[in-house]
């Protein structure tokens, strides 16, 4: 298992979309096993591929990581919402914009079919921190990101200092050499 680098706003490969996955095999394993390494090291509850810089449509959750609870890792691969009612504001945080909150509208309760790391096919019914999880992991599977949900100031606000701290981590590098 590898702890793998988490692109971080504005790269522009946050921005592409993932493939859909065709192959259920050691490599997909592979990548799902780093994945929830990097995720727990971070730690976050959510991590979609193309954080990792990998175009596929998959992501994990893990809503206890970071609690003092056992680990409930979800895989999802292929993910589509087929299902969602009701709305709800909630204060979201994201691994490729680090120390950022933003509060963001989404369905109060979804239903997800998927398939796991196998490729078997399931269907999940939920509401809370697991259905936003859901929803905001699916918008990176789109190149969609949490500062597209948010209005005109909140965002020049945060392009700004994510822009200043990506200047900042690329100016501690250059004075690394
Ligand atoms: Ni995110």
């Amino acid at each position: 298992m590898a702890v793998l680098e988490i692109l971080r706003y504005p790269d522009p490969r946050l921005r592409n979309p993932g493939k859909v996955v065709t192959a259920f095999d050691d490599k997909l394993a592979k990548l799902v096993d780093d994945m929830a390494e990097t995720m727990y090291a971070a730690p976050g509850v959510g991590l979609a591929a193309p954080q990792v810089g990998v175009s596929a449509r998959l992501y994990i959750i893990d809503v206890a990581a970071g609690e003092d609870a056992p680990s409930e890792l979800r895989v999802f691969v292929n993910p589509e919402i087929v299902e969602s009612r009701g709305e709800i504001d909630w204060d979201e945080g994201c691994l490729s914009f680090p120390g950022a909150r933003e509060e963001i509208k989404r369905a109060e309760w979804v239903r997800v079919r998927a398939q796991d790391a196998s490729g078997k096919t399931f269907e999940l019914e939920s509401d809370g921190l697991l259905a936003i999880a859901i929803q905001h992991e699916g918008d990176h599977l789109d190149g969609k990101l949490m500062i597209d949900r948010i209005g005109v100031l909140r965002k020049r606000m945060l392009h700004r200092r994510m822009e200043k701290a990506a200047q900042t981590g690329r100016r501690a590098l250059e004075g690394c050499r």
